[in-house]
């Protein structure tokens, strides 16, 4: 007889890989990958066919106030807070078809196996799938969780816009309409999970250089998202003298300098990404009025990250090449370290798979880095081939996939029966 106890054994790898091939078609791209930006058309199917998925296992299906889906398979104590597993849909412009979707569908996994198998369980559990983690097309990303784990007020979250102006709130609204229509019960607020698990690529080498099918996370590196602007006067590229000169993209140069010499002084781990520039009014002949760009910054300390936003800030306050700066931080998301019990459950659980199995820290942020606020959160990594994410490359193999569910699914059996 299938139980709570041989949950990870009731896991049908088959129909999990089907379920992950059938979602990479929502917003795929030629030759290969997927672009599902937070909020978008794609990234709205991707929610009702999340729906459909479980309701057709007999679950409930709700949104919240922030997008959030979430599919609830009911407890024989229907009182008790409901194990949590998830991640997100949303995508990267020019991303693979793993970073997000592995976690939820395996949370959709799950929720087959005990359906398949009749096993019932005290607890309930729901699988969650967090709006905009990526925070690709509305900065900074984690929108959903950071709200729903109360590290965030959903004002900021609304007013941020994308690159053609339209904010949040106005693609959130187009996106709860077509939940409404979809007939998915809405539940407007955040609650307390029993625990939340995730489950998602490494989107680093270190598993796949170990040959290793899974390990369990103990926390993630702490990072602050910065906007700048540096703004200095358009004129005439042929005819304006070096002297009169106040050229953005000179300053901007200069200040990114500063920025990197004071973030090599931290050593190798620090993590310093300038993603998205931009010049205006950006013509071979004039010179640039106004230079902006992002930055992303991580480290594993908070002690190290508040010194360098310091340092951030002072260098921020001066003016570079003649031209002013403004520079903000968007967010500043500390490093988290995950529940220590939950954290050794998944260890065990992964172990029997791969006794190798190493512990990490993230060095990408997750969903979990907000829910760990909220409710105690641990994490499973998988590898990805070359440890290659956020392209169209990211690959991983079926194999470990499914070892890696199983594990996930036996650490779930576990709480479910508290
Ligand atoms: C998440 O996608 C991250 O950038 O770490
Ligand atoms: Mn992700
Ligand atoms: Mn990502």
């Amino acid at each position: 007889m299938n139980t709570l106890t041989s949950l990870a054994a009731s896991i049908d790898g088959q129909r999990f890989w089907d379920d992950m091939l059938e979602q990479a078609k929502i917003g795929a791209l030629t030759p290969r990958g997927l672009r599902r930006l937070a909020l978008d058309d794609n990234d709205n199917k991707a929610r009702c066919w999340l729906v459909d998925q479980g309701r057709a296992l007999g679950c409930e299906a709700f949104y919240d106030a922030m997008g959030n889906i979430f599919l609830r398979r009911e407890g024989q104590d229907p009182d008790l807070p409901p194990l949590l597993i998830g991640s997100h849909l949303d995508s990267q412009p020019s991303a693979g078809s793993y970073d997000g979707t592995l976690g939820v569908l395996a949370g959709l996994a799950v929720l087959r196996a005990l359906q398949a198998n009749g096993i019932a369980h005290r607890r309930p559990i729901e699988v969650v799938s967090w709006t905009n983690e990526e925070g690709a097309r509305f900065a900074p990303g984690a929108s959903g969780s950071s709200w729903f784990a109360g590290q965030r007020e959903a004002a900021s979250i609304l007013a941020a816009e994308d690159d053609d102006g339209v904010s949040f709130a106005d693609a959130l609204a187009r996106c709860l309409e077509r939940l409404d229509a979809h007939q998915v019960n809405y539940r407007p607020d955040p609650f307390t999970p029993f625990a939340f698990l995730e489950l998602h690529i490494e989107q680093g080498p270190v598993l796949e250089s170990l040959g290793v099918p899974a390990c369990a996370v103990q926390g993630i590196q702490g990072v602050n998202w910065y906007s700048v602007t540096v703004q200095g006067q358009a004129n005439h590229a042929g005819t304006t003298p070096e002297h009169a000169r106040r050229d953005a993209f000179t300053g901007a140069h200069a200040l990114i300098t500063a920025l990197r010499e004071a973030v090599a002084e931290h050593g190798e781990s620090v993590r310093f990404t300038i993603g998205k520039f931009a010049l205006e009014p950006n013509a071979t002949n004039t010179i640039p009025q106004r230079a902006t760009f992002s930055i992303d910054l991580r480290h594993p300390s908070a002690a190290v990250l508040a010194a360098l936003d310091e340092t951030f800030q002072r260098l921020g306050a001066k003016q570079w090449s003649g031209c002013t700066v403004e520079l903000k931080a968007s967010s500043r998301v500390p490093p988290v370290e995950f529940d220590s019990q939950l954290v050794e459950m998944l260890n065990a659980s992964v172990k029997a798979y791969a006794p190798d199995a190493p512990q990490l820290v993230s060095g990408a942020f997750h969903d979990a880095i907000h829910l760990a606020h909220r409710c105690p959160t641990a994490m499973l990594f998988m590898p990805c081939r070359d440890g290659i994410s956020h392209h169209p490359d990211e690959h991983i193999e079926r194999d470990d996939a499914e070892i890696a569910v199983r594990a996930l699914a036996d650490t779930a059996g576990t709480l479910l029966g508290r």
